[in-house]
């Protein structure tokens, strides 16, 4: 169902399963609350859903924060989002009747403010599943994300998230105490099947553990 919340569009799917974890899908530039939606079913068949809308406009296209060109972040406007997006979380686990908080699910600049949400705001999120992600912003001191799984897809050949990048969030993510699951396919920044597959199967280990 479409919607607006707390000043965001959405869409939501409940699930069938409320023991699954729900899905926060956070789409790339350009995108939409729709974008992810059938990657979040296939690869949580049970879980609720929640697709939602980036409010800035870089243009015409929808984004989470501000860039002053290509990967060149505007940090505190991406702080100052990603405490946004706080909030906006914790409404939308009262309003959607979550029980446990949200994994978010995030492409390319959606996946980056997902990375923002776990270095300034730990809690909001129970996991990650990153997706053509780099560093953004850094992790204050003190930051714990103890057994808070996070799985990092990336694309060996992804001109825009070089692996000296993502080498800075995945020590910035395991110095905190997360647990980061990586796997390198032989893509681009685009997403491809075995984006969904590698997910999905991440997802059920979760489960299983
Ligand atoms: C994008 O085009 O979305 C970038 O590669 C990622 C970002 O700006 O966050």
């Amino acid at each position: 169902m479409n919607e607006m919340h707390a000043g965001f569009h959405v869409h939501h799917q409940p699930g069938s399963d409320s023991s699954a974890s729900p899905l926060l899908l956070l789409h790339g530039t350009g995108g939409d609350e729709h974008d992810l939606m059938a990657f979040g079913r296939r690869i949580a068949p049970g879980s609720s859903l929640l697709g939602v809308r980036g409010r800035l406009l870089e243009g015409s296209l929808t984004r989470w924060f501000r860039r002053h060109g290509e990967g060149l972040f505007d940090l505190a406007d991406m702080a100052e989002r990603a405490t946004e997006l706080a909030v906006f979380v914790s409404s939308a686990g009262q309003h959607f009747g979550w029980s446990r908080a949200p994994i978010a699910v995030g492409y390319s600049n959606g996946a980056n403010i997902a990375a923002g949400l776990l270095m300034r705001h730990p809690g909001t999120l129970s996991g990650a599943i990153l997706m053509r992600a780099m560093n953004g912003l850094s992790s204050e001191p003190g930051l714990d994300l103890a057994g808070t799984p996070v799985l990092l897809l990336s694309g060996r050949h992804d001109p825009l998230a070089p692996e000296t990048s993502r080498a800075v969030l995945v020590a910035a993510l395991k110095q905190a105490g997360a647990v980061v699951t990586e796997a390198v396919t032989a893509s681009g920044h685009g997403l491809e099947a075995g984006d969904a597959h590698a997910a999905q199967g991440w997802l059920a280990s979760l489960r299983r553990a």
